[in-house]
């Protein structure tokens, strides 16, 4: 089956959004990606699933690296020009640090990083697979930082969020209730 884009099937997905950043072809470029995740701890692996005409596919293919950010809270008008320009058209690097955004050279790949993100991470390719209509990137990361007086952007239903309130814990005799139950169903 397929679930299209804007299904209402994927009404209640809550997602990060990674910023991608990368050189090539293409100039130095940058684009939102919100299938951006960690998928292996020792070593750190993210993948990020990319459409197939899209200018940071050309750049990746061609430079095998990429720069991967997880946006903050105050950054949905830069996300929204990361993703609804394409680097095939418009130089992004060039418009957002005119509107004041501001990137810095990599430490260790020759991609701009940009600043002010929650986590960033520079990431050599390591394998690359077709799935779908879109193209799968696996990164290890080099190097990478988190700033954790930065809240994430969230992104839910098509819209920007900010992260809400913490769920409580339930009272302490529902929780021994349920460790109770769980030892009771001990294989
Ligand atoms: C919030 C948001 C999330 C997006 N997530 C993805 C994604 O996960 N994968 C993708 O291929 N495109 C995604 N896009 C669309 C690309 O960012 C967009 O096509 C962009 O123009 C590609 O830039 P490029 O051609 O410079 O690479 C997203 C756009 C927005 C606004």
């Amino acid at each position: 089956m397929d679930i299209p884009w804007g299904d209402e099937k994927t009404a209640n997905f809550v997602s990060h959004i990674g910023l991608i950043t990368t050189d090539g072809p293409h100039g130095p470029d940058i684009m939102a990606c919100e299938w951006t995740q960690q998928i292996s701890y020792r070593p750190a692996l993210f993948a990020i699933s990319i459409g197939p005409n899209k200018a940071t596919c050309d750049n990746i293919l061609a430079t095998k690296e990429f720069g991967v950010h997880i946006a903050a809270h105050d950054q949905s008008v830069l996300t929204s020009i990361a993703g609804g320009q394409t680097g095939k058209k418009i130089d992004k690097v060039r418009a957002l640090t005119e509107l004041g955004y501001r990137f810095r050279k990599a430490q260790i790949l020759s991609v701009s990083m940009l600043e002010g993100v929650a986590f960033w991470a520079e990431c050599v390719l390591i394998d690359h697979r077709t799935y779908g209509d879109h193209e799968m990137f696996i990164g290890e990361a080099k190097v990478a930082e988190a700033d954790r007086e930065k809240a994430p952007l969230l992104y839910h239903g098509g819209k920007y969020w900010h992260r809400g309130e913490q769920i409580q814990k339930p009272p302490a005799e529902e929780l021994e209730r349920i460790a109770t139950i769980i030892q009771k169903a001990k294989k």
